[in-house]
């Protein structure tokens, strides 16, 4: 069966030829809706996967006991095992199903949930987002597009290690080393990966393991969120510090192009958009009376990104018993792209976003990624940046899983 389908709300766009196809089409929705209604859960011959769309079909598959987060047996991609990065991958909840999972997941979780958004912590915040401007233009120059293309990536990342309490003197390496981490995972899926990428990535995870041990040891800030964690750790019989400390870097990474794709859907979102016509109303669901106008407006747009264009639009199953999904008959192995922005996301704070994944694996992180990601909309609002001039394209980084505005050609 084919999942291209004739694109009925823009007849004179071209329908994307498939769901992965989707990620980097101009406008995806007309076809998400169209899959949901009349597709919700097929076998994509084309993509040699199993396809679920719309809400009662991602959360029959996300909530299904047979279906494991990676190939059963097959924890790391064969291509980063045997070195640094493939020991860091094996430890991570989010690569994990079963007991490494259960044991991790809880603890991190209500971890992220002590993160204040108190003011101390907004002024650090801002503090990163200014360094990521100054250090995107170090990085890249004059031309404004490319800058906003390097911010994007990088402010997240200088948001989380600041929040956490990194010292500010570690953050351009700690954003260069989970940069190459992420491109080594990337390539680690690809046919034919590139040798110098993931030698690259090995290095890099070595250097993340180092400073996250040396982090929770005595090198974060003193009052941190660094040192409370490393104190309740020690306090917890149940927390291995080598998962832990893969888990911490872990979490850069998850933030990496899962926050990008908010600030840039996000700048894209202001460039399109008259100020006046998103300056007001709630639909993040958030208490944002103490936020200043700006953050407000800032706040409002992640919200809207989040249920209208949202980063993260599909993540992947694989079947690790044979099982009866949807009425269909799947065998062990089988693959089951989930197609997250195939689904309606609510405005309220506690609606369902399919964007940050439901059940077991749902996103630990929706919090504190929309607010790091409304700092940095805040900080290119403020920045006075034409954006009209640099912001209104309709191009994409070339990723299967997450839509993320690409500004430079
Ligand atoms: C501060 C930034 C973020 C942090 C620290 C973070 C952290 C995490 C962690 C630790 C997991 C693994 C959970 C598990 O396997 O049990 C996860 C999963 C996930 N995150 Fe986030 N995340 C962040 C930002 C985002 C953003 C911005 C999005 C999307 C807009 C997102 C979407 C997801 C999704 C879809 C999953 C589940 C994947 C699956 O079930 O296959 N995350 N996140």
């Amino acid at each position: 069966m084919s999942f291209a389908l004739a694109n009925a709300a823009s007849p004179s766009l071209s329908a994307p030829a498939n769901p992965i196809d989707a990620v980097v089409h101009s406008d995806p929705y007309p076809y998400y809706a169209t899959l949901a209604e009349r597709r919700p859960f097929g076998f994509d011959a084309s993509l040699g996967m199993w396809v679920a769309a719309g809400p009662e079909a991602l959360a029959e598959v996300l909530r299904h006991p047979a279906c494991g987060v990676r190939p059963a047996g097959k924890v790391v991609p064969p291509a980063l095992a045997d070195g640094p990065a493939g020991n860091w991958f094996g430890a991570l909840v989010r690569m994990n199903d079963g007991a490494a999972h259960g044991a991790m997941k809880p603890w991190l979780a209500t971890r992220l949930a002590a993160l204040r958004t108190d003011r101390d912590a907004l002024a650090r915040l801002q503090d990163a987002a200014q360094a990521a401007c100054a250090d995107a233009y170090l990085a890249q120059g004059e031309a404004p597009a490319a800058r906003l293309d390097d911010f994007v990536f990088r402010q997240p990342v200088y948001g989380l290690a600041a929040w956490l309490g990194v010292p500010a003197a570690q953050w351009t390496e700690v954003y260069e080393d989970v940069h190459r981490l992420v491109a080594a995972m990337a390539d680690s899926g690809k046919p034919s990966p590139n040798a110098d990428v993931l030698a690259h990535g090995h290095h890099a995870a070595t250097a993340l393991r180092q400073r996250a041990t040396r982090w929770l040891d005595n090198d974060a800030a003193p009052g941190s969120w660094l040192r409370d964690t490393a104190r309740s750790a020690a306090r917890d019989d149940g927390i291995d510090f080598g998962v832990l400390n893969a888990n911490l870097v872990g979490l850069f990474t998850q933030t990496h192009d899962a926050c990008a794709g908010l600030v840039a859907n996000g700048i894209r979102r202001l460039a399109r958009t008259a100020p006046t016509d998103t300056a007001t109303g709630a639909s993040t669901g958030n208490s944002t009376g103490s936020f200043s106008p700006g953050m407000r407006h800032a706040i409002q747009i992640v919200g809207d990104v989040i249920r209208f264009d949202p980063p993260v639009q599909n993540t992947r199953r694989f079947l690790h018993a044979p099982a009866v999904i949807n009425g269909h008959k799947l065998s062990m192995g089988d693959v089951i792209l989930v197609v997250l922005a195939s689904a309606p996301s609510g405005p309220a704070s506690d609606d369902v976003a399919w964007t940050f994944g439901l059940g077991a694996h749902g996103c630990p992180g929706r919090s504190p990624a929309s607010t790091i990601a409304a700092v940095g909309v805040q900080a290119i609002l403020d920045s006075g940046v034409d954006l009209a001039t640099v912001a209104d394209g309709s191009a994409y980084h070339s990723l299967a899983n997450a839509r993320i505005a690409k500004f430079s050609a």
